[in-house]
C-alpha cells in the first residue's frame, strides 16, 4: 500500500477543494460541508480538464421544472471548468448525468492535521 500526506486539514475549509500531488498524479482533495474528505484524480473524464479549476456546488432536484429550480446537495458536487460535467463527491465521483461513469478515486484518512491519500 502506498500512502502519502498530501496536505493539511487546515488547507481547506468545508466546501473547498485543492489540487495536490500523490506520487506523480494530480489529485483533487475535496472537503464537503459536513467536514469529510474525498480524493479523486484531478482530471475530468471527458477531455481531461483540471477539476480544481472548476467549482464545488450543488445540484437541482428532480422536482425542478423549467424555470422553477429546486436546489440541493450544496457543497457535494464538483463542476468541470470546461464543459460543466458534474461529479458527485460523496458518491464515488459518479457523473451526475451518467452514473455508470465516475472519476478514479483514492482512499483518504485524517491523522491529526494530516490528510493522507492512499491506494
Ligand atoms: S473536460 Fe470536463 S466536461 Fe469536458
Amino acid at each position: 500500500m502506498t500512502e502519502q500526506v498530501v496536505c493539511k486539514k487546515s488547507d481547506l475549509e468545508p466546501g473547498q477543494m485543492i489540487a495536490t500531488i500523490f506520487g506523480k498524479q494530480s489529485v483533487l482533495v475535496c472537503r464537503t460541508l459536513d467536514g469529510e474528505f474525498y480524493a479523486y484524480l484531478n482530471q475530468c473524464t471527458h477531455q481531461g480538464a483540471p477539476l480544481d479549476k472548476g467549482i464545488i456546488c450543488g445540484a437541482t432536484t428532480d422536482k425542478s421544472t423549467p424555470g422553477d429550480y429546486h436546489y440541493c446537495r450544496e457543497g457535494e458536487i464538483v463542476r468541470c471548468p470546461w464543459h460543466g460535467r458534474e461529479f458527485d463527491i460523496k458518491n464515488e465521483g459518479k457523473l451526475l448525468a451518467t452514473p455508470n461513469k465516475k472519476l478514479p478515486s483514492f482512499k483518504v484518512k485524517v491523522e491529526n492535521e494530516d490528510i493522507i491519500v492512499y491506494k
